[in-house]
């Protein structure tokens, strides 16, 4: 038998069947963190740890830099994605160490890996909310806040409810009561997890887009939370997403939508995409993960975590290059892609300042469609 076993090991390859073990079972906190050790040993010239902040409980908020070693063809712009900001939410964070684990073997040998991770960093954050995550394993399954005292016998705080962007009583889907699942909270950023998230941003100014990885639903959900109105560059934030749904789908049949059913998700408000794209200029996506609907819910069966997880890798790698054709349009013509080129392609697009190079179908103006065939040719 172990010749055997062993004998399977080599054919197989023994880096890949290790790899899909990992997924065999949702992992504790700690897990997460030996894996990430793991990483940074396995990878030390394309990873480098990053620590976040500090959990109420005072459990690191821990995570990776990653990005490739080649030269870049535009200065290197960043991508940020993390899981588990609600605690039952149990693939968002296995999902998050899968496309890592894809990212990290696939650079070696794989060009279109290659390509994206050397012209992108991504900054990864599995467990953005640890304690809220160990109590949801250990003691109540449905747990979706963090674990703030609140002081009057309740606890926690909904963290997607807790970003500085239309934040609070004016705005519908969330609440002032502690008792709730969607407490917003005593004030936008009171909590040491979103603050951790907030200071990344803060940190890392050539941030272009973002995920957060959510369950359940099937959904791929742009801003705005707060209103049902469309933020500004809807149409690009649309086009991306629906290319991520199509690469989704592509991997296993899987349909996830977006644009306008993703109204099914409701208002919110004080949500990281809102927070990430109306103050930081970062396209951001909420990513529903699988399953589609209640039953199974939040308890998405462990054999499926590997499929779940399987078919997002490819919308990440999208997003990347998503991410680096954008950099490449200096939209307010500074000489270098900041966020702040995305004021310039809102400007450009809705004020009608002249454009012309990237009025690619030379119908003289520049509109969302030249913005889409040029990042298709980009
Ligand atoms: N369902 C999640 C929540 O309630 C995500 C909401 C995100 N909505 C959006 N339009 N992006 O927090
Ligand atoms: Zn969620």
């Amino acid at each position: 038998m172990r010749h055997l076993a062993l004998a399977c090991l080599l054919v197989l390859g023994y880096s890949s069947l290790v790899e899909a073990q990992w997924y065999d079972y949702y992992k504790s906190t700690a897990e997460y963190n030996a894996r990430l050790d793991q990483m940074l040993a396995d990878h030390p010239d394309l990873t480098t740890a990053i620590s976040v902040g500090t959990s109420h409980e005072g459990r690191e908020i821990r995570g990776l830099r990653i990005t490739g070693t080649g030269d870049a063809r535009v200065a290197k712009k960043q991508v940020v994605y993390h899981g588990l900001i609600h605690a039952r939410e149990w693939i968002a964070g296995m999902t998050t160490m899968y496309v890592t684990d894809e990212l990290l073997d696939g650079y070696a040998s794989d060009t279109r890996i290659q390509n994206v991770m050397d012209n992108v960093e991504f900054l990864v954050i599995p467990v953005l909310n640890p304690d809220g995550y160990e109590y949801s394993r250990t003691t109540n399954r449905f747990w979706r806040k963090n674990r703030r005292d609140n002081g009057d016998g309740t606890f926690g705080v909904d963290l997607n409810r807790n970003f500085d962007y239309n934040w609070g009583p004016g705005f519908g889907g969330s609440s002032g009561n502690t008792d709730s699942s969607i407490y917003r909270g005593p004030a936008p950023f009171s909590e040491p997890e979103s603050q951790a998230l907030r200071d990344l941003f803060l940190d890392n100014q050539q941030i272009v887009s973002h995920i957060d990885f959510h369950s359940y639903g099937q959904i791929i959900a742009g801003p705005w939370g707060y209103t049902l109105n469309n933020p500004p560059l809807v149409d690009i934030l649309d086009r991306q997403a629906g290319i991520m749904a199509a690469s989704i789908e592509a991997v296993h049949g899987e349909q996830y939508f977006w644009g306008d059913d993703t109204n099914v998700l409701g208002i919110a408000n004080g949500i990281t995409n809102d927070w990430a794209y109306g103050d930081q200029g970062v396209f951001s996506y909420t990513v529903e993960l699988r399953p589609e609907s209640f039953n199974p819910g939040f308890d998405l069966p462990a054999a499926a975590i590997l499929p779940a997880s399987e078919e997002i890798f490819p919308s990440v790698l999208d997003l990347g290059e998503f991410t680096i054709q954008l950099a490449a349009g200096d939209f307010n013509f500074d000489d270098t892609w900041t966020c702040e080129d995305v004021d310039g392609l809102y400007d450009a697009i809705f004020n009608g300042s002249s454009r012309a190079e990237f009025d690619m179908n030379g119908d003289g103006a520049f509109t969302p469609a030249d913005v889409g065939e040029w990042l298709a040719q980009a």
